[in-house]
């Protein structure tokens, strides 16, 4: 397909129609040429292909009958590759069925606050995971042929006035955890477009951002897809499109399309920018054409493999006294409206019309052989939060007849969604009340939790048996059966922390902000960064779950940047171990978390069996954002290598030492403190001659007779003073002219080394 030639025949107004889309889900087709147009449609874990727009109300409309998976927060607590490269290939049939060409996900916006609404469509809050995930269900779409759209492309972390909000971010701070899971997943799987978020960055807004469109993803990373707005944010139609924004989603009818019309005529948009965004445009349409005769996908099949894939994305959290797995041979009350109808997915643009939902009760029927009694607990709908007293007491009943219980409780529907935050990171009173009668009454008591992000958990203390099933999809219910009755053994970990409560979240004193402007002040410091910084305890770590079986971590071995481990499943029965590496810094010139994910994999190990997992790692293993420079630097040092089955259990450990190999060795200037040039080691064989030109040698006779070896490595006390502060009249002048002298001979010396 000549696609340059295609771009020579179009008008200038046909060009620019080309950069928004037809409708809600269309991109423009051009009948003079026979330039077809593409469908895409939402979402991350299952299509909402629309099919009846009810034009009153958002989210509604028709969608076609699809396969829900497990939410993001799911999916990236299975660590899996794998198996989201499945799921992501799934997906892909499941739109090539629906003639999709662009299916609009996966969403990875970095977890910055427990609250944010739409954490249960997000990854994690390590940008590691997140990005080497999302680069997993990418590719796994796009394998058949159907594009993705990464998004929202970048720094939307939270729903709260989301189409105004204005983060102000550190350059640091973004590269290394709002950036970085973009990049991974670009450079990793290179998504058909990228869906640019609503927000602004340090006052500019995202939509025409040339430094991130134009400069970082594309020029930086090498991205050659197109980048869509989301829906509805386009600013500045003319600037956006110079900044590297494709198509403005979704149609806004020709308006802006007039806009660049306008500004090519009034020669205010090079139309060979207007000439590059049409060719991106139609490569994408053409590589992306839907296959006439695709099969539709058997959803009832799918929903079984949704439910295998909800296996590995349940966490279990607590067995203190190895309730679990359940046997069968007991009464069993089930508690809570949970446990017959489970939440399985979150609100918003990410719904699915699932043509099957498996719902737990039913599955614990089959798997228990003795009584199964099921009672409420608490109510789905109306006043959620407040305890039913009636309700509870008939459970406590139920529970103590049967002498032990599974009591479903979680976060109901419109507690998180997207376009709004969760007040707080609270279940319903009424959730927490259950738990608390029913534990007080029957120590057997397992609670099944189901949320899309973190809650709080007053009663934790008083519950020896904990389940998370996050949002499982069509298949929740008989994964969650299975993984209960030991069928399967959990081995899902969490890719978030669960604090204590909110206001230990680094975000909660810059959370939700002050108007728009949203201060991101802890930093790097997001999620288990912050948490292990500051030593501080929280209810469930990051990378923690727990398995039927043992694993033991026995012998670590590092061979350069590779690093060898080898794992044993020492338990009497065969599991699946999420093997982390984690990366600890030398004394930092900045300051830098204790330990950083930067290695996982997952592996299958029958009881009594070893084997030896490999990583490789690389420079950015290592580095940090350098914005002196602009640019990644590994630091030289001792940089220490933890591995284990959880960010804060990491048994085994090596060191590997590590060289800077672009040192930054800067010119100096009347103002740089003294102790950089002391400390620099570029700094070699010209330094003493220049320091000694200020301490003069009777200050270092001074100091030798009170015994103190000066010598250019100790740390003088005058260590953070600078060359200008040596300007002085009298016997011994130094003027300015000095100084400035003095500098620039060191800089020249410099230059010559
Ligand atoms: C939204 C969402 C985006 C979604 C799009 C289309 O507002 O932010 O994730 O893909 O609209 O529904």
């Amino acid at each position: 397909m000549d696609i340059k030639h295609i771009v020579s025949q179009l008008t200038l107004e046909e060009k620019a129609s080309l950069c928004s889309g037809a409708d809600d889900w269309h991109t423009e087709k051009i009948d003079r040429l026979g330039i077809p147009n593409i469908m895409m449609s939402d979402g991350p874990h299952g299509l909402r292909k629309v099919v009846d727009v009810d034009e009153n109300e958002i989210w509604k409309g028709a969608t076609v009958k699809a396969t829900c998976y497990p939410s993001g927060a799911g999916l990236a607590s299975s660590w899996n590759r794998e198996l989201i490269y499945g799921v992501g290939k799934a997906l892909g049939k499941e739109a090539k069925g629906e003639k999709l060409s662009i299916l609009l996900g996966p969403a990875i916006n970095i977890k910055r606050s427990p609250v944010c609404g739409r954490n249960f469509e997000y990854y994690s809050e390590d940008p590691f995971l997140a990005g080497k995930l999302a680069a997993s269900f990418i590719n796994g779409v796009q394998s058949e042929g159907v594009g993705t759209s990464l998004k929202h492309f970048a720094v939307n972390n939270h729903e709260y006035r989301r189409h105004s909000t204005n983060p102000i971010v550190d350059m640091r701070t973004l590269r290394e955890i709002y950036l970085t899971a973009f990049e991974i997943a670009v450079k990793e799987s290179n998504p058909a477009t990228i869906m640019h978020s609503y927000n602004r960055i340090n006052g500019c807004q995202v939509s025409k951002s040339k430094w991130l469109l134009d400069g970082v993803l594309r020029d930086e990373w090498g991205y050659e897809g197109i980048v869509i707005s989301d829906w509805g944010g386009m600013n500045d139609r003319v600037a956006s499109l110079d900044a590297g924004c494709d198509i403005e989603m979704p149609s806004s009818g020709g308006v802006r399309d007039d806009m660049i019309v306008k500004a090519v005529k009034e020669g205010r948009l090079d139309e060979r920018i207007l000439d590059k965004t049409v060719e991106r445009i139609l490569k994408t349409v053409y590589k992306y054409l839907p296959e006439n005769n695709a099969p539709k996908a058997d959803l009832e099949k799918n929903c079984g493999y949704a439910a295998f894939v909800a296996e590995e994305t349940m966490v279990l959290l607590k067995n203190e006294k190895n309730l679990l797995p359940l046997d069968g041979e007991r009464p069993l009350a089930v508690i809570g409206e949970f446990g017959s109808n489970i939440r399985f997915q979150g609100r918003g643009s990410s719904r699915v019309n699932a043509a099957y939902v498996e719902h737990p009760l039913k599955y614990i029927k089959r798997f228990n052989k003795a009584e199964v009694c099921y009672a409420p607990g608490y109510e789905l709908s109306g006043d959620v939060n407040t305890p039913n007293e009636a309700l509870i007491n008939e459970a406590v009943a139920c529970a103590k007849k049967c002498g032990r219980a599974l009591v479903f409780i979680g976060l109901p529907d419109e507690f998180e969604s997207e376009s709004y935050d969760r007040a707080d990171m609270r279940l319903p009173d009424s959730h927490n009340e259950l738990v608390r009668r029913i534990a007080e009454e029957v120590p057997d008591t397992v609670v099944v939790l189901t949320c899309g992000s973190p809650v709080e958990m007053p009663w934790l203390d008083r519950v020896s048996t904990l389940f998370l099933t996050y949002l499982g999809g069509s298949g929740a219910g008989l994964a969650l059966a299975g993984l209960l009755y030991g069928a399967v053994s959990p081995s899902g970990k969490l890719a978030e922390t669960f604090p204590v409560k909110i206001e230990d979240n680094p975000a909660y004193l810059n959370y939700p902000g002050i108007y728009d402007d949203v201060v991101y002040a802890e930093g790097v410091f997001v999620g288990y960064r912050y948490y292990q910084k500051k030593k501080m305890k929280v209810n469930f770590p990051f990378g923690f779950g727990l398995s039927y079986t043992k694993f033991s971590y026995d012998e670590i071995v590092a061979d350069g940047d590779r690093v060898k481990v080898k794992v044993t499943n020492v338990g009497k029965i065969a599991g699946k171990e999420v093997v982390q590496l984690y990366v600890c810094p030398p004394k930092s010139a900045v300051v830098r978390p204790d330990r950083e994910l930067k290695g996982f994999t997952k592996i299958f190990l029958a009881p009594g069996e070893s084997k030896w997992v490999e990583f490789t790692l690389d420079d950015r293993s290592f580095a940090y954002y350098d914005v002196r420079v602009n640019d990644w630097r590994v630091e030289t040092g001792d940089y220490t290598v933890f591995v284990g089955g959880s960010s804060v259990d990491t048994p085994l450990s090596v060191v590997i030492k590590k060289q800077d190999k672009n040192p930054y060795v800067p010119e100096i200037t009347d103002n740089t403190p003294l102790i950089d040039i002391i400390n620099n080691p570029g700094y070699d064989g010209i330094r003493d001659e220049f320091l000694l030109g200020f301490f003069k040698p009777e200050m270092r006779i001074e100091a030798e007779k009170k015994g103190i070896h000066v010598s250019n490595q100790t740390v003088f006390p005058r260590k953070y003073q600078t060359p200008r502060m040596y300007v002085r009249g009298g016997k011994d002048t130094v003027t300015e002219d000095d100084i400035a002298e003095s500098v620039k001979q060191f800089n020249n010396k410099l230059k010559n080394k």
